[in-house]
């Protein structure tokens, strides 16, 4: 675990106060970020950053949190609400948005009974649709694929490739860096964020392997050998 480091940029995670924005957090926070968790209630919000702080007083300095528009002035923002909220949740904060590096994690799936199933949102993917909807940030997708639990394990490396996709490519190297700080994880430059659609699509199929072998798997893609 690392300390607190002033080069690192701040990040606000939007709906922060769910299984995978609180453990993003402590994760980031991990690597050295100030981290500010969002949620719609202040009061939501600071009692998951009060569970983290418990669970992991080394990062404790480093957990702030706010309401959603509060998370939104970080320099970077992640989107971590269910789907059908994340392009909504983005446009309440679009003014905090404009120019900044937005990463949505955010899947479009239904669990029918024991199997997943992706949905197709408007735009195609849950990303191209935040993106229209704040047209003006540097919108990038990516963490689809990272279990809640282990990013909350931050004492545990995550043994995990981690697609990156969007159209600004200094946002995606922005977000890269990061997820290349995340012990265990390599990050794959996965191309526009046309393919956004297929990368949250996906997600049905690794929660469906879940389920056949009760177990949380993560991908890992062979033949990248240097992925620089
Ligand atoms: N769980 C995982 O392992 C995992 C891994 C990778 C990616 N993801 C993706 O990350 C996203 C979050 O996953 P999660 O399991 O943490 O979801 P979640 O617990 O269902 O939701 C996360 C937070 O979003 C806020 N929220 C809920 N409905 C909302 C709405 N309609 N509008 C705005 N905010 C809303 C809530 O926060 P407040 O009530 O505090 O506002 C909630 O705590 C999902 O899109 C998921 O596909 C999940």
């Amino acid at each position: 675990m690392s300390e607190p480091d002033s080069d690192q940029p701040s990040i606000g995670i939007l709906g922060g106060t769910g299984p995978a924005g609180s453990g993003l957090a402590a994760r980031l926070a991990s690597i050295g970020h100030t981290v500010v968790i969002g949620s719609r209630s202040k009061y939501k919000a600071l009692e998951a950053r009060d569970v983290l702080a418990e669970r992991w007083p080394d990062i404790a300095e480093q957990l702030t949190c706010g309401d959603n528009a509060t998370a939104a002035r970080a320099e970077i923002v992640v989107i971590a609400t269910p789907w059908d909220g994340a392009a909504a949740v983005a446009q309440e904060s679009a003014d905090h948005l404009e120019g900044k590096v937005v990463i949505s994690m955010a899947n479009a799936l239904v669990r029918v009974n024991k199997e997943f199933q992706p949905l197709v949102p408007p735009r195609g993917s849950v990303a191209a649709h935040v993106q229209a909807a704040v047209p003006g940030c540097r919108l990038v997708a990516a963490f689809h694929h990272l279990p809640a639990t282990e990013l909350g394990h931050i004492d545990q490396p995550i043994d995990s490739d981690v697609l990156v996709c969007g159209d600004d490519p200094d946002a995606v190297r922005v977000v890269s860096a990061i997820v290349s700080r995340f012990p265990g994880c390599r990050p794959l430059d996965a191309g526009e964020l046309s393919n956004a659609m297929a990368i949250e699509a996906f997600t049905a199929v690794l929660l469906q392997l879940n389920v056949r072998y009760k177990t949380r798997v993560a991908p890992r893609l062979t033949g990248i050998n240097d992925p620089s």
